[in-house]
């Protein structure tokens, strides 16, 4: 069994997309064993998002991931951060095949509805980062 961390970020929140969002997660047979709702603060959020300090967008992402209350879960299936990435889709909605979540409810390459580990480690490490605590 494998474990990632998803995020469904503060534009999908505003939206009322969580519930729909979810959803896909289970219906695809994946399990949220973790789950909770924050506004995070800059300095969370350069952690989480540290491998982009520098990048052009930055800056930006920074301001829209702290806007509003994002929703932080854990989910666990096999294969399970491939099959999250598959369902998420490309990072940029305009390229994302039809039928994923960014395809479905993104509105920019930023603004994109979700977040999920991108491999084994960073779920490792992205999972104690949101929820050390237990
Ligand atoms: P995420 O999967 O959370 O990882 C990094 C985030 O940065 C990404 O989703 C987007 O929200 C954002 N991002 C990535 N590339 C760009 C880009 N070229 N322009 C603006 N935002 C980006």
């Amino acid at each position: 069994m494998e474990r990632s961390l998803v995020l469904i970020k503060p534009d999908a929140v505003e939206r009322n997309l969580v519930g729909k969002i979810i959803n896909m997660y289970e219906e695809n047979g994946l399990k949220v064993v973790k789950l909770k709702m924050e506004t995070i603060s800059r300095s969370f959020a350069a952690k989480h998002y540290k491998d982009h300090i520098g990048k052009s967008f930055y800056e930006p992402l920074i301001e829209f991931i702290t806007k509003g209350p994002l929703c932080a879960m854990v989910l666990e299936g096999e294969n399970a951060i491939e099959r999250i990435r598959k369902i998420n889709g490309s990072t940029d909605p305009t390229k994302a095949e039809e039928g994923t979540i960014r395809k479905l409810f993104g509105t920019s390459i930023r603004e994109n509805c979700v977040h999920a580990s991108d491999s084994m480690e960073s779920a490792k490490n992205e999972i104690e980062l949101w929820f050390n605590n237990n």
